[in-house]
């Protein structure tokens, strides 16, 4: 079965295929938050649907088992960058690249459990269900939250991010 997650980085295709369809003002407004449910409310009439937001890489791009989410990273583009991010659905996990290095976090928001409305930007986590904001390493930047998101151990070897779990 493949692995569905989001990416936080846009291929030049679909940055054409935004601006040709005239959602790239909205992006520009909301950041990223076309992957959220509240704002992609609003963008309705102009986003594609959710769905196409959705990446299905080849099957040994990302395996999720029990104990460890394994990340072959030439196979996915959004992790190839600094700023880049994606969100793991079937393991609720967040692995972003911070300048060269990765960081892996609980999906699962510390204040009422969304798990996949998330922006990304300037290094800060933003939950947009209530506007928490959490920093690479799962710290607390501002509330409601009160409690930090779990940071899981990461390991690198021959080009795959290994994500104890
Ligand atoms: S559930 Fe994330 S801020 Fe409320």
């Amino acid at each position: 079965m493949k692995t569905r997650f989001k990416s936080g980085n846009l291929t030049e295709e679909r940055r054409a295929f935004l601006k040709q369809s005239g959602a790239m003002a909205a992006m520009s407004a909301f950041g990223l938050s076309f992957f959220t449910a509240c704002t992609k409310d609003v963008a309705e009439p102009d986003m594609p649907d959710e769905d196409e937001n959705m990446e299905e890489p080849d099957v040994e791009a990302i395996t999720v088992t029990d104990n460890a989410v394994t990340i072959q990273l030439d196979l996915v583009e959004a992790l190839g960058s600094s700023g880049g991010w994606i969100l793991i659905q079937d393991a609720n996990l967040l692995v972003v690249n911070v300048g060269g290095t990765y960081s892996a976090l609980t999906s699962v928001c510390t204040h009422q459990g969304c798990a996949s409305s998330w922006e990304y930007d300037n290094e800060v986590f933003t939950c947009t269900c209530h506007d928490s904001k959490f920093s690479t390493a799962g710290e607390v930047l501002q509330g409601p939250a009160v409690q930090p998101l779990t940071v899981f151990n990461t390991t690198l070897a021959n080009g795959v991010l290994t994500v104890s779990i």
